[in-house]
C-alpha cells in the first residue's frame, strides 16, 4: 500500500492518515501525475536506466491510466497517501515488480511541484481566455454607451461628468494590467522541476532538457534545493487573483449601487439576479456580491501560503503540502467569477435616462465655468473662488448652473462674454479632450486601442452576446 513501508515496524494510524493524506484533493493533479510519470519513463528507457522493454510496458500501462483518468474512471484506492502514491499503486496492479522501477531517479518531491507548476500553466490560459472574454465584453458595452453620460465621482460626491464608455473602459485597462501580471507568473512557472529529486538531484544518467521538452515545458530548473522549495509561482498566481479579485470587486460594488433605486443606473438581467424568499419585490445583485464577498478568501489564500512560507527551512518540508488547496479554490473561485460577471455585464441593461438626470444635478459642471474664467486669464485659485459662490447661489435658490442667464452670472464675475452660458454634462465632458480624457474622439481612441488587443473572434463572440 505504502511508497515507504521497509522503515517501520507499525502500520500508520488512522488518526494520522486522516490528517495527513492529501490524496482528498491532490487527486486534482491525476493527469499532470501520469503525463509526469510518461515523460519520465520515456525519458529512463531512452538513456538506458530502464531496458526498452521495460519503458514500453510502463508507457502502454501509463497511457492506460491517462485515458482512464480523463475519463474519470481511474480506480485509484481512496485510501491512498496522495496521487502519487495512487498511481503507482495502480501501476503496480497491472504490471507487477516493474512498475517500481518508475520511481527510479524520481521523488515525489520533484513530482508534486511538476504536477502542479504543470496544473497552473493550464489554468492560466484558462482564466487568461476568460479575462480576454470579458475584455470583450466591456469594449462592446463601452462602444454601445459612447454617449451615455453618467455623474463622475470623487468622495463618491458628483464630480465631473463622464460618458459610461469611459468608465467601463476603466475596467478593461484595470484587466489588461492583470493579464500582463498573468503573463509575467506564467513565464517563471514555465520552467521544469522534474529531475531535482528529493532535493539534490540524482546519480543517474537522466536528461532533463528532455522530460522538460516532452512536458512542454520552455526549459529545466537550474538549482535542485531551491525547485524543491520553491512555490513562488503559487504565490505570484495568488497576488494575480488577488488583484483581480480587488478589480471585480470594485466593479461589483458600483454596479449593486447603481442597481439600488436611489441610483437606478442599471437594470440586471433576470437571469443574473436573485430573489428573496420574503419580500416578493425583492430583486438582489448577487453575483456582483459574491464577487465582492468571494475577495476576501482569495486575498486569504495569498496571506495563508506566505505564512506557510515564512521561515521555512529549503528543502522540502510537509507544510508545502498546504500549497494546494488555497490555489484550487482560488483557480475555482476566479472561473466562476469571471464566468458569472462576464455575464451579468453583458445583459445588464444601463439606464441612459436616469444617469443622464444624475448628471445634471449635484454641479458637476462647476469645473467648466472656473477653467472658463481661467482661460480669460484670471488664475485658477480666483476662478475657483468665484465659481464657488455661483455654486452656492445656484443651491440656495435650486437652480442649475446652465440656467443662469449671462446678466446673472455677471454679478458675480463681469467678464462672461454676451450670450455665455455654462456647458450642460454633455458638453463638459465633449470638452475634457486631454489625451486619456472623456471627450467623444479621445474615447473613441480608446476604444480603438482597446480592441487592437483583443483576438477577432472573441469580440465577435462578445458582440453576439450583448446583442443576443
Ligand atoms: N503530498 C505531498 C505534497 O503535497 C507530496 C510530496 C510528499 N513528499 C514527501 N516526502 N512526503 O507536497
Amino acid at each position: 500500500m505504502k511508497l515507504w513501508g521497509g522503515r517501520f515496524l507499525k502500520e500508520e494510524s488512522s488518526e494520522a492518515a486522516a490528517f495527513t493524506h492529501s490524496f482528498g484533493f491532490d487527486i486534482r493533479l491525476a493527469r499532470q501525475d501520469v503525463l509526469g510519470s510518461l515523460a519520465h519513463a520515456r525519458m529512463l528507457a531512452r538513456q538506458g536506466i530502464l531496458t526498452q522493454g521495460e519503458g514500453a510496458q510502463l508507457e502502454s500501462a501509463l497511457t492506460q491510466i491517462l485515458g482512464e483518468v480523463e475519463l474519470g474512471e481511474a480506480p485509484f484506492d481512496p485510501a491512498s497517501e496522495d496521487i502519487h502514491s495512487a498511481v503507482e499503486m495502480l501501476l503496480r496492479e497491472r504490471l507487477g515488480d516493474v512498475a517500481g522501477k518508475l520511481h527510479t531517479a524520481r521523488s515525489r518531491n520533484d513530482q508534486v511541484v511538476t504536477d502542479l507548476r504543470l496544473w497552473l500553466k493550464e489554468q492560466v490560459a484558462e482564466v487568461d481566455r476568460l479575462l480576454l472574454g470579458f475584455q470583450a465584453v466591456l469594449a462592446v458595452r463601452a462602444e454601445e454607451h459612447q454617449d451615455t453620460i453618467l455623474p463622475g465621482f470623487t468622495h463618491l460626491q458628483h464630480a465631473q461628468p463622464v460618458p459610461l464608455a469611459h468608465h467601463l473602459l476603466a475596467y478593461f485597462w484595470m484587466l489588461e494590467r492583470d493579464r500582463g501580471r498573468l503573463a509575467d507568473c506564467l513565464r517563471r512557472m514555465d520552467l521544469c522541476p522534474l529531475g531535482s529529486g528529493a532535493l539534490a538531484g540524482t546519480g543517474f544518467p537522466i536528461d532533463r532538457h528532455f522530460t522538460a521538452e516532452e512536458l512542454g515545458f520552455s526549459g529545466p530548473t537550474l538549482n535542485s534545493l531551491d525547485t524543491i522549495a520553491d512555490r513562488d509561482f503559487v504565490v505570484e498566481f495568488l497576488g494575480f487573483a488577488a488583484l483581480l479579485m480587488a478589480h471585480l470587486s470594485r466593479l461589483a460594488q458600483e454596479i449593486t449601487l447603481w442597481a439600488a433605486p436611489e441610483f437606478g443606473f442599471v437594470e440586471l438581467d433576470d437571469a443574473y439576479a436573485t430573489g428573496s424568499s420574503i419580500m416578493p419585490q425583492k430583486k438582489n445583485p448577487d453575483v456582483a456580491e459574491l464577487v465582492r464577498g468571494k475577495s476576501g478568501r482569495v486575498y486569504g489564500h495569498l496571506l495563508g501560503l506566505l505564512a506557510v512560507l515564512k521561515g521555512l527551512p529549503l528543502a522540502y518540508n510537509s507544510d508545502l503540502q498546504e500549497d494546494k488547496e488555497g490555489l484550487f479554490d482560488t483557480v475555482d473561485t476566479l472561473t466562476g467569477a469571471l464566468t458569472a460577471f462576464t455575464g451579468m455585464i453583458a445583459t445588464a441593461r444601463f439606464r441612459a435616462d436616469a444617469m443622464e438626470r444624475a448628471a445634471a444635478l449635484g454641479y458637476s459642471n462647476a469645473t467648466d465655468v472656473a477653467d472658463f474664467i481661467a482661460w480669460q486669464g484670471v488664475p485658477f485659485r480666483q476662478a475657483h473662488e468665484i465659481t464657488g459662490r455661483l455654486v452656492v447661489a445656484c443651491v440656495d435658490s435650486g437652480r442649475r448652473l446652465e440656467e443662469m442667464g449671462t446678466e446673472e452670472l455677471r454679478a458675480f464675475w463681469d467678464g462672461f462674454p454676451d450670450g455665455y452660458r455654462v456647458p450642460d454634462a454633455r458638453a463638459s465632458a465633449a470638452a475634457r479632450s486631454s489625451f486619456g480624457g472623456t471627450s467623444p474622439e479621445r474615447v473613441r481612441e480608446q476604444l480603438s486601442a482597446a480592441a487592437a488587443l483583443l483576438p477577432p473572434d472573441t469580440l465577435t463572440d462578445a458582440r453576439a452576446r450583448v446583442n443576443g
